[in-house]
């Protein structure tokens, strides 16, 4: 493996897993293939832009011609796809670029895989794909039951890379990482857009009752699990991926207030989200045996999340405008 293939890299967790493979990986080259829709952003990159071992291509994996180009000209023998829509509320609102871009752009890529013979297909996934989990814990082998269509789309894409795996003998292999949260989130997600709310004073829309839990995990740790997988995790097998502790939206929200000395009066109950999870919770143990630990607790990770949007506000200020307030107003106004 030398010639690494990231799709999406110019997105949150990509950004941070290029950056990630270049540290790690003196003799790897990098392309990173990404459409720069709304969420990708070159600032994210900003810091690797010169490196010899990076080259960007801008450009869609749905589009086979140009998969196929990269694929060949780069000479990629890995190919680790986070191309995605990941938005939950966006789907919601409208799905059909989410079975696009997350079922039918897999779909692309697994077959340039298959014509290339890559020695590997590594697949970025998600627990939601396992639907809500009101007790105990999701194991690999639990069913897929997705209530969002975003969720959906990327139990078809697992599906998809398991059936390539079956029929076509791809080196599939599948991460399904908890939510995220770290520098260059994109503050649609709610840890970046409460944050970034409060420090503007603004209020702080928290779906419901509150009392839904998340796992977050830091995305450096999120990387380091992706990295196992893809050098020592077993070709067909999927992978949980999370720090296995969930924390209330509502203690959550308090603790952001708290560090940034705001009052939480700025927390506003909004109607919840429909068909909204309550609840995911994964149970690592398999990646655990390949060595992986999570480095960070969610304190850890939440503190060094805000003190970097505090210290960054040229990053995420020029977001906070035009697409992104649009998007705003028509998910939050009234609700
Ligand atoms: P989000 O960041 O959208 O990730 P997920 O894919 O897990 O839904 O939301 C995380 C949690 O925060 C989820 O329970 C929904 C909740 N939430 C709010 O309460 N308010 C918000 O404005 C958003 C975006 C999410």
């Amino acid at each position: 493996m030398q010639n690494i293939l990231v799709t999406g890299g110019a997105g949150f967790i990509g950004s941070h897993f290029i950056r990630y493979l270049l540290r790690e990986y003196p003799s790897y080259k990098i392309v990173n293939l990404d459409a720069l829709r709304y969420s990708g952003n070159l600032d994210n990159l900003r810091d690797i832009e010169g490196d010899p071992r990076y080259t960007f291509v801008q450009g869609d994996i749905c589009d086979a011609e140009k998969v196929d180009e990269v694929m060949g000209e780069h000479e990629i023998d890995a190919l680790v796809n986070f191309a995605a829509e990941t938005h939950v509320d966006r789907s919601l609102m409208e799905a059909g670029s989410f079975i696009q871009t997350d079922v039918y752009g897999t779909y692309i890529l697994l077959e340039a895989a298959r014509k290339y013979q890559v020695e590997r297909y590594h697949q970025v996934s998600t627990d939601e794909v396992y639907g809500q989990v009101l007790e105990g814990s999701s194991l690999e082998t639990d069913p897929l039951l997705t209530r969002s269509p975003y969720a959906a789309s990327k139990a078809g894409a697992d599906l998809m890379c398991h059936a390539y795996f079956v029929s076509f003998n791809i080196p599939v292999t599948i991460t399904r990482g908890s939510n995220n949260i770290g520098p260059y989130q994109y503050p649609e997600k709610v840890i970046p857009l409460f944050i970034t709310n409060a420090i503007d004073d603004l209020p702080l829309p928290l779906y419901g009752d509150g009392r839904q839990m998340r796992d977050y995990q830091y995305v450096s740790d999120h990387c380091e699990g992706i990295d196992v997988v893809l050098h020592r995790g077993q070709p067909g097998e999927v992978y949980n991926l999370g720090t296995e502790v969930e924390t209330f939206n509502i203690d959550m929200a308090r603790m952001i207030l708290k560090l940034l000395g705001k009052p939480e009066s700025l927390i506003q109950h909004v109607r919840d989200r429909p068909g909204h999870d309550r609840r995911y919770s994964l149970n690592c143990d398999k990646i655990k045996a390949l060595g992986w630990r999570s480095r960070h607790t969610f304190e850890q990770a939440l503190e060094k999340t805000v003190q970097w949007y505090v210290d960054n506000e040229w990053w995420w200020r020029k977001i906070k405008s035009g697409e992104y307030m649009e998007y705003y107003s028509r998910q939050y106004e009234g609700r």
